[in-house]
């Protein structure tokens, strides 16, 4: 057999040289025993090459927390070796991230090598298979044995421990990073893998294959649920990356099932990925179209249909509005009140001053009339909805610079109305208080809940009010939208657990929030309190959800609704829940619906979203009397 040789002088030389395996070099735990040490007479088969080098693998060791695959770094060497190459070389062991990505776990490399000798071609590589059926599986449902606390990888605090300078033994039967950490630089095949969201910005798509996985929902994707009590981490899950051959990926959507991928293990960009040999094709996409809501509105007083739906910066010019309405009037079947998050003022994401978003509102409220009538029918005021918000202060409350972003409610005037009041300014506190008739009703109506708390700064101010059905029954709603999680840490990175960003704040408002709830049940622990809005956090991060836990109900619990279909939102591997309905006792123990209407976490491309959000539609029934309603008795639910 021909053999090709390839000399590189290094110009500092070790003073020992043993033969060191692949296994020896990646060793049992996160970083290398050979880290920084120059080893040689490395062999392995060639598996793979990108631009910066080529992928080695050894003889493999019983040992499964052992990989015995490799990353040679070095362009120019990479052109003097083909795939399926068995090569000898020598080369510095280093444990690579870049610096300016110090949250990112290290990748083993061999970096400068030298010594290269070819030792025969065409040999083949048998990749590991990731299946039941295969030779392995990932663990179920955790990342890190660092993710310690209440809540698991959602625990707060947050970076308690750093894994790198942990360096743990790996234990890949248990844990998801570990997992993938034991397969660093190894060829595998997942057959016929999901993908479990839309491409990334970089044209990436989370996967995962055939082994059972708590939380998939039915239409593919994997929801955060509670496994044994602890929030599921889906650590089986792993990104696919630009393929090898210059191929491309397919645009993903949520449940597309794909053809066989092989590929080798990597870390880049603060997560495990495989990058393919070549782009995987499209086996199935789902083609269940979102399904209208089943809830619909009724005659009766008492009986209540609201919406929520985060709108995604809405101004008066964007092209979503139509969208958008036709959600609202076609899918949710026009709520009797809609809770909004992300109305933008009147001139859009332009900084100039304007914070009225009576134009926004506006347009939407007679776009929705227009969905509602049928597009060719003219329709002219007044709209089947009425609207109110609060303006903030300009560029107080953040979001998109200029946008001013808020709250605001939608309702039907012949259905529900505000009761009479004042409506409050940016900076004033709404109170409940009671009238001249001594009931319960808001000292602002709407009004802002604490607005100049600490708790608020930079960030949406919730919007309370309080109502009435055409019975003169009363209810209060608070609509809230919490600090987003900007700032978080990659689930893959360094810092355990992961950095789950501005929890703290939405910590605060949450309990700002209750303590409001508070002040209206210790004056009539039978009301009916909707509160609602997004969040911006899942209740399996507990820690942040605590204040609201013994005053109201997670209306998912009330309606019992699977754990694997609750959510609104796709994220990263994961769907999940950061809009949300609680409700107070009272309306809890009347019992309600909830349904999720999957209109944008089912859309066919990332770009045929309205929203990045999905809206939820949920009846309930407000009144303190209870009674036959369509045949249908309504019942105290004794167990809430
Ligand atoms: C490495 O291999 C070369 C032949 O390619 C041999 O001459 C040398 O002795 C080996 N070194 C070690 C440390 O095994
Ligand atoms: C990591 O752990 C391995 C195995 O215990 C050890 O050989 C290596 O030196 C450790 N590296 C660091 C940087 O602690
Ligand atoms: C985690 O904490 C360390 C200090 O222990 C800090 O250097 C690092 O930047 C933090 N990581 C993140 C992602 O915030
Ligand atoms: C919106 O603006 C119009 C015209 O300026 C005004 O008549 C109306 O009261 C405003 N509506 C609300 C809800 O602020």
């Amino acid at each position: 057999m021909k053999t090709r040789q390839t000399s590189f002088v290094v110009a500092i030389l070790s003073v020992v040289a043993t033969a060191v395996k692949i296994t020896d070099i990646q060793g049992v735990a996160f970083q290398s025993p050979f880290a920084g040490e120059w080893v040689h007479n490395v062999t392995g088969v060639v598996t793979a090459k990108d631009r910066y080098g080529f992928w080695v693998e050894g003889e493999p060791l019983e040992d499964t927390r052992v990989s015995n695959g490799l990353k040679v770094y070095s362009a120019t060497l990479g052109r003097h070796v083909q795939t399926g190459d068995l090569v000898s070389l020598s080369g510095r062991v280093a444990e690579y991230r870049q610096a300016a990505r110090p949250n990112d776990l290290y990748l083993t490399e061999l970096e400068l090598p030298s010594n290269l000798e070819v030792l025969s071609e065409g040999n083949t590589v048998i990749p590991l298979v990731l299946s039941k059926t295969g030779d392995r599986i990932p663990p179920a449902t955790l990342l890190s044995a660092h993710d310690v606390g209440p809540d698991g990888w959602l625990s707060v605090p947050n970076n308690v421990t750093l894994l790198e300078r942990a360096n743990a033994t790996l234990r890949p039967d248990r844990y998801g990073l570990d997992f993938w950490e034991s397969l660093e630089g190894r060829l595998v095949t997942i057959p016929t893998p999901t993908a479990a969201n839309f491409p990334d910005m970089f044209g990436s798509v989370w996967v995962y294959g055939d082994w059972d996985i708590p939380g998939k929902n039915e239409r593919g994707g994997l929801t955060i649920t509670p496994v044994d009590k602890m929030p599921d981490s889906h650590p089986g899950t792993v990104l696919i990356g630009r393929p090898l051959d210059g191929t491309r990926l397919p645009k993903s959507v949520v449940g597309m099932k794909l053809s066989d991928i092989t590929g080798v293990v990597t870390y880049q960009f603060g997560y495990y990925y495989i990058l393919p040999l070549t782009a995987p094709t499209v086996l199935h996409t789902p083609v269940q179209a979102p399904l209208p809501a089943s809830i619909t509105s009724t005659d009766h007083p008492c009986e209540i249909i609201i919406g929520d739906y985060n709108v995604e910066n809405m101004s008066p010019r964007s092209n979503h509005i139509p969208f958008i309405a036709d959600h609202i009037a076609n899918y949710l079947h026009s709520p009797d009140i809609m809770f909004l998050q992300e109305i933008q003022d009147d001139s859009g994401s332009r900084d100039n001053g304007v914070t009225s978003a009576n134009q926004t509102l506006t347009v939407l409220v007679k776009t929705i009339a227009q969905a509602q009538a049928g597009e060719d029918n003219e329709v002219i005021a007044p709209y089947s909805y009425s609207f109110v918000d609060i303006d903030p202060e300009d560029n107080m409350d953040g979001g998109k610079a200029g946008g001013n972003i808020r709250v605001a409610y939608l309702w039907r005037p012949e259905k529900v109305s505000l009761l009479p009041g004042v409506r409050g300014t940016a900076t004033q506190a709404t109170e409940v208080v009671e009238d001249a008739n001594g009931q319960l009703t808001l000292s602002l109506n709407p009004g802002r809940i604490d607005p100049t708390s600490d708790a608020w700064e930079e960030t949406r101010k919730p919007l309370a009010a309080a109502w009435q059905t055409t019975n003169g029954d009363r209810f209060f709603t608070v609509n809230v939208h919490l600090s987003s999680k900007r700032f978080s840490s990659s689930q893959h990175g360094d810092a355990r657990p992961p950095v789950n960003g501005r929890a703290v704040q939405r910590t605060h408002q949450v309990k700002v929030t209750a303590t409001f709830v508070d002040s209206i049940l210790a004056k009539d622990s039978s009301a009916s309190i909707i509160l609602a809005g997004d969040m911006n956090d899942f209740v399996q991060t507990r820690t942040v959800f605590h204040p609201l836990h013994s005053l109201l109900h997670d209306i998912n619990d009330v309606a019992d609704i699977d754990p694997a279909e609750r959510y609104t939102y796709v994220y990263e591997q994961h769907a999940q829940e950061i809009d949300h309905i609680f409700v107070s006792d009272a309306v809890a123990k009347r019992g309600a619906e909830v349904e999720h209407v999957h209109v944008n976490t089912w859309a066919l491309s990332a770009s045929a979203r309205a929203s990045d959000h999905d809206p939820t539609g949920a009846k309930i029934w407000v009144c303190k009397r209870l009674e036959d309603v369509a045949g249908r008795r309504l019942v105290i639910q004794a167990d809430i």
